[in-house]
């Protein structure tokens, strides 16, 4: 199998890259533009840590072919900052400390700052259906919702 060029574009950063074309977008993420903060944890959309902002979409990057995400707009937890500030997601949980180990938490802050924004009140069901598809081994579910009911009140 051949490499192709594939250019893509991830938190505002054009690149071209060679890769092989069943490369998984998580990998491009991660060893092409080294944004570690999109972890693999199943490979097969069952665990939500590898969750990106795909033009203004919720994508799971495990199971993504990275050349299908040519001129799109691709943001990972990295690119959630906003003039080098978390953004409102990222600082509930920092306040709140809602997580353990951390490994699904940029899973977790990609989708729920997807949600709000576009709805800026979401109501308790909304937010239980953007976590659907979320594991946490570590058990952070209540600091997590506790932080994430925070961003309603603002
Ligand atoms: S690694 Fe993609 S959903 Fe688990
Ligand atoms: S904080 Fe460890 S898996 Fe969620």
């Amino acid at each position: 199998m051949s490499k192709v060029e594939c250019e893509l574009k991830i938190n505002g950063l054009s690149k071209k890259i060679n890769i092989y074309n069943d490369k998984p977008l998580v990998y491009a993420i991660r060893n092409d533009f080294g944004l570690t903060g999109t972890k693999l944890g199943c490979g097969l959309e069952q665990c939500g840590s590898c969750a990106v902002i795909i033009d203004g979409e919720k994508k799971l990057s495990c199971n993504l072919l990275a050349i299908e995400c040519e001129k799109k707009e691709i943001i990972t937890v990295e690119g959630l900052k906003i003039d080098s500030e978390l953004n409102h997601v990222q600082e509930a949980f920092r306040n709140f400390n809602a997580a353990q180990c951390g490994y699904c938490t940029s899973g977790i802050i990609i989708s729920i700052t997807a949600l709000f924004d576009k709805n800026k009140k979401p109501s308790s069901q909304e937010i239980q259906n953007a976590l659907d598809g979320h594991l946490c081994r570590c058990g952070s579910h209540s600091v997590v919702l506790n932080a994430i009911e925070s961003l309603k009140e603002n």
